[in-house]
């Protein structure tokens, strides 16, 4: 259990932004990202006498598609704040990783100090994260277009969308480490398993004369919804090809009714803080600005 760090870690909860969720239930939350998944090592690094532990998950899909071992580094418990002795723990962690790896983490801007630590360990920023949020789900209201659910044979049609439509500023497009082809093919691969069950749903547009090249997926996330006693679900990749130009509003608004059918209180997502077109859809349909983290990556 994690027992030091309370105020920071809190930050780590996908639901932080919730402040009607208590301090228990979200450092539950937390506590079964870092504590309950497969994978996980937890790692101790002594640096003067203090106790640094840290939460490294090795990626085996990654792994394999990549073809480079690829770890995400959770995040650090210590009782020690100092910056020095930070960077040092961080330092030592990384000499027990095999060489040619490549690690990334997303961090909470809150953590300012585990942000310094890996800063100071050459690792460098891709991308800045921001989550929106409506949680008033209940009282939603916008117009109505006409969308069904994505199939198998959707698939080829909706990974050219992806690589037409690239984010150049999502963690994978933004590191110089892959090239563009690999960072088009990852995509194409998410888009895939998202429709063959990954997602809880893929939506694409369904009017007379529009083109299947728009699409959003999302998870509805139930297992948490005893957890925190809200019930939260989440938008997650979109793209919208220029034949479809003016289509995210829409996709998103039915996405929201659907979710509102089946009964959701409160829905997130996230982007770039660069992602203005997104930002603008999302406080025209009642998003608000919930956090923000920042994702960083290190070859060893
Ligand atoms: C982001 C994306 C989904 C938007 O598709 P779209 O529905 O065609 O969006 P639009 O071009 O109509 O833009 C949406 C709104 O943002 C506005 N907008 C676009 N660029 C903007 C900018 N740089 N600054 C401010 N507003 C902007 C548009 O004017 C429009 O507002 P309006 O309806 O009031 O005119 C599409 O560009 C895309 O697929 N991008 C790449 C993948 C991606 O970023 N996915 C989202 C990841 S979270």
């Amino acid at each position: 259990m994690i027992m030091n760090r309370e105020e920071k870690l809190l930050f780590y909860s996908p639901y932080s932004f919730l402040r009607s969720i208590s301090k228990d239930k979200q450092l539950a939350v937390v506590d079964a990202i870092f504590e309950k998944q497969i994978g996980t090592e937890k790692i101790l690094i002594q640096v003067e006498g203090y106790d640094f532990i840290f939460y490294l998950r090795k990626l085996e899909w990654d792994t394999r598609f990549f073809n480079k071992n690829t770890f995400k580094l959770l995040t650090i418990i210590s009782d020690n704040n100092d910056l020095a002795k930070v960077s040092e723990a961080i330092r030592q962690l990384l000499i027990t990783i095999p060489k040619d790896s490549y690690v990334f983490t997303e961090v909470p801007s809150e953590d300012i100090l585990f942000l310094q630590g890996l800063g100071n360990n050459c690792f460098k920023l891709l991308e800045t994260r921001l989550t929106y949020y409506n949680d008033n789900i209940k009282n939603y209201e916008y117009k109505r277009f006409k969308v069904r659910e994505a199939v198998k044979n959707d698939i080829e049609i909706l990974q050219y969308t992806a690589s037409v439509m690239k984010n150049e500023y999502d963690r994978i497009h933004a590191d110089y480490t892959f090239d563009e082809v690999l960072a088009n093919n990852y995509l194409a691969k998410y888009v895939e398993n998202s429709i063959k069950g990954f997602a809880d749903i893929v939506i694409v547009p369904d009017e007379e004369g529009v083109p299947i090249e728009a699409f959003l997926t999302s998870n509805f996330l139930t297992e948490d919804w005893d957890k925190v006693g809200v019930k939260i679900s989440k938008m997650v990749l979109s793209a919208v090809n220029t034949s479809c130009r003016g289509w995210y509003v829409k996709l998103i608004s039915e996405m929201t009714f659907i979710m509102k059918e089946k009964g959701v209180q409160c829905i997130f997502m996230n982007t770039q803080s660069t992602n203005k077109a997104v930002i603008k859809t999302w406080e025209t349909l009642g998003f608000k600005y919930g956090s923000a983290t920042h994702i960083l990556s290190l070859n060893t």
